[in-house]
C-alpha cells in the first residue's frame, strides 16, 4: 500500500525540525512539494534548505508542482472549497503516477498540519473519491502559534483562562470571548479591534532573519505593529505574522510596551 507522510517542517527556522520529522523526511522515496511562485519564493526557499541540510536519502525524488493559486474574489466559503479541490486533484495525481504502489511519499506542511492547514482533509478527500488507495501518517510539527509564544517568552494560556486559535477573518465577526491566538490576518482586524483591557503580543516572520516582534497594551503599540506590518510587508512582497489577545485580569496592569527586531525594521 502507498504511505504518505504528512510531516510539520516549523515555522520558518529549518531548525524547528524535529528528529521524527528528518527521519520521515529521509524515509520517503518520493517528496511532493507545491511552488507558490512569485513573492511567496521564501517560503519554497525555506522547504529547499530543510532538504539541503537534513535530507541524506539520495534515493529520494523531488516531485514539484505549481501551487493552484486560490481566488480570493467572491464567497470565501466556496473559494476554499475550489481551492481544495483543485490541490486534491493534483496531489492524488502525483500519489497515483509518481508514487509505486508500495512507495512512500511526503508533503512538508508549514508549522503544524493540525493547525489552518487542510493537507490532512485534502487526503482525505483524494481517498474518499477513490482516485488512489494509501495510508497517511502525521508527523507534528512546531506551529507558529508556539514560535510566537517561544519568542515572547511566554505561555499561551493563563492558569483557569481558555485560549481560542481564530483568523482574523472570524476576529472580525466577534470577538471571542477568550483570550485568542489570531493566524491569517491581512492586518484588517488587528486596525478594527475595540482595544480596551487588551494586551498583544505580535509577531512576524517568525524563525527568519526578518523575525519582528511587538507587545505591549493594544491602545499604546497597535500604531506600531501596523506600521512594521505595511513597511515589511511592501520591502519583502509578502507577509506572515500571527498574535496572542489577552484581556487583562486587572485593567490597571497593562504589559509594557516592547519592540524588538532581528534586524532593523
Ligand atoms: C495557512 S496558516 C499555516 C499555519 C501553520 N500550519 C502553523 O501551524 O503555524 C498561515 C498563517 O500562520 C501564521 N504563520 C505561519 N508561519 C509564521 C511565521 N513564521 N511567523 C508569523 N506567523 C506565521 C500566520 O498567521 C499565517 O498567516
Amino acid at each position: 500500500m502507498r504511505r504518505i507522510l504528512v510531516i510539520g517542517i516549523g515555522a520558518g527556522d529549518p531548525r524547528h525540525m524535529t528528529v521524527e520529522a528528518i527521519e520521515a523526511l529521509n524515509a520517503a522515496d518520493a517528496l511532493f512539494l507545491l511552488d507558490k511562485g512569485g513573492a511567496k519564493a521564501d517560503l519554497m526557499q525555506v522547504r529547499e534548505a530543510i532538504c539541503d541540510r537534513f535530507l541524506t536519502n539520495p534515493a529520494c525524488r523531488r516531485v514539484i508542482a505549481p501551487s493552484p493559486p486560490r481566488d480570493a474574489g467572491g464567497d470565501y466559503r466556496a473559494g476554499v472549497d475550489a481551492w481544495h479541490a483543485e490541490k486534491a486533484a493534483l496531489y492524488g495525481a502525483m500519489i497515483r503516477d509518481e508514487l509505486g504502489p508500495e512507495e512512500t511519499g511526503a508533503i512538508l506542511v508549514w508549522g503544524d498540519p493540525a493547525l489552518y492547514d487542510s493537507t490532512l482533509r485534502i487526503l482525505d478527500a483524494i481517498r474518499a473519491a477513490g482516485t488512489v488507495s494509501f495510508e497517511t501518517r502525521v508527523i507534528p510539527g512546531i506551529s507558529a502559534a508556539q514560535a510566537l509564544a517561544a519568542a515572547h517568552g511566554i505561555p499561551l494560556n493563563r492558569i483557569g483562562v481558555p485560549v481560542h486559535f481564530t483568523t482574523g477573518r472570524k476576529i472580525r465577526e466577534a470577538m471571542p470571548p477568550a483570550d485568542s491566538v489570531v493566524f491569517l490576518d491581512s492586518g484588517e482586524a488587528l486596525a478594527e479591534i475595540a482595544a480596551d483591557g487588551l494586551d498583544v503580543f505580535w509577531g512576524a516572520y517568525l524563525g527568519t532573519p526578518d523575525e519582528v516582534l511587538v507587545a505591549g497594551a493594544l491602545a499604546d503599540v497597535r500604531d506600531t505593529i501596523l506600521r512594521i506590518r505595511a513597511e515589511k510587508r511592501a520591502a519583502k512582497g509578502w507577509i506572515m505574522d500571527i498574535y496572542l489577545l489577552r484581556r487583562r485580569e486587572d485593567p490597571a496592569e497593562a504589559q509594557p510596551s516592547k519592540s524588538i527586531a532581528r534586524s532593523g525594521s
